[in-house]
């Protein structure tokens, strides 16, 4: 059984729509991620979900209790680290975790076990206003895993965070999941969506487009491979024709973007026709596609509906 089930979800914020029809699921065990521009509603369906805003249509079901508010024992089984938190900065990281671990009624241990798992058993005596950004939001975690969620939401856990501290952060949520255990969070860093997350939810102006791995994702798109062809463009016309070359868009660097399929063939044909164009093969670069690009096939204005033949970007 999943562990939270949306359906037919609908949130309006006065006259803004900010949810409409959205079905989702959190499966037990599961890394679930919300991919999708600004303002498309990711923090309000987090915060549905966390029981933290009531919907205004649609049946929610968490844990198995439905309706809203959510009866607080379920509550309590749901982790929240929001897209900000915010400490009172003269209490020291262990009277911070104190006072959540109050609020959810755990014992002591349950404080030195989540600052341990977030690595921060050292700085108990630290003032909150003096820790740095990571180490802020290993706080947000930590009080959010004192009473042992079955459910961890993180709201965009990785921005501010540097590289090392977010590889972390990916190997901590890797490690705590379990059978169990769900994640659900937002991150705008679709390489490590890509890498880490078990579905990827579309969300785009308050709906759910689409849920799967990242690898159907972009299994799905019509190109493989994406050539950026430095001073390219003025061979546009040319590159167009070349078998296995999708599209072809000029930047406006004057370069030249490739969508083509089949990489091992393409590619070698492209810069045979550059060479025989403009004379010699300009410096390019070749990459296969990945998440990023299933995600703005999404979002293209032709959208979904033609769902990986739209317009390249
Ligand atoms: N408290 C609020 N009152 C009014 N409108 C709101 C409120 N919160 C969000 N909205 C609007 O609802 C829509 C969805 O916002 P939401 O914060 O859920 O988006 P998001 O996907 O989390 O964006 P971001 O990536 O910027 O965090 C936006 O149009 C936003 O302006
Ligand atoms: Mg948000």
């Amino acid at each position: 059984m999943a562990h939270i089930r949306l359906e037919n979800v609908g949130k309006r914020y006065g006259r803004r729509v900010a949810l409409q029809g959205v079905d989702l699921e959190v499966r037990p065990g599961e890394v679930l991620c919300l991919v999708g521009p600004n303002g498309a509603g990711k923090t309000t369906l987090m915060e549905i979900m966390e029981g933290l805003r009531r919907p205004d249509s649609g049946s929610v079901t968490v844990l198995g209790s439905r309706g809203w508010p959510l009866p607080p024992v379920v509550r309590r089984r749901l982790g929240t680290v929001l897209q900000h938190t915010e400490f009172l900065p003269d209490l020291t990281v262990a009277e911070t975790m104190r006072f959540f671990a109050r609020v959810a009624q755990v014992p002591r241990a349950a404080e030195t076990e989540a600052l341990a798992a977030v690595g921060l058993e050292g700085v108990g005596r630290r003032r909150v206003g003096q820790l740095s950004g990571g180490q802020r939001q290993r706080l947000a975690i930590a009080t959010a895993l004192v009473n042992a969620p079955a459910v961890l939401f993180l709201d965009e856990p990785s921005t501010g965070l540097d590289a090392q501290a977010r590889s972390s952060l990916w190997e901590f949520l890797d490690g705590w999941r379990n059978e169990d255990r769900a994640v659900v969070l937002t991150t705008h860093y679709l390489e490590e969506a890509e890498a880490m997350a078990d579905r990827v939810a579309v969300v785009r102006e308050g709906r759910v487009r689409r849920v799967a791995s990242a690898r159907e994702l972009v299994g799905e798109l019509e190109h493989d491979v994406v050539m950026e062809v430095t001073r390219g463009a003025r061979a546009a016309a040319s590159i167009e024709g070349v078998e296995g070359v999708l599209a072809v868009s000029p930047t406006s660097r004057g370069d030249l973007r490739v969508h083509g399929r089949d990489l091992g063939r393409v590619v070698p044909r492209v810069t045979s026709r550059l060479r025989e164009v403009l004379g010699d093969v300009p410096p390019l670069t070749v990459r296969t596609v990945g998440l990023r690009d299933a995600l703005l096939a999404y979002l293209a204005p032709s959208g979904p509906g033609a769902p990986f033949g739209g317009a390249p970007r």
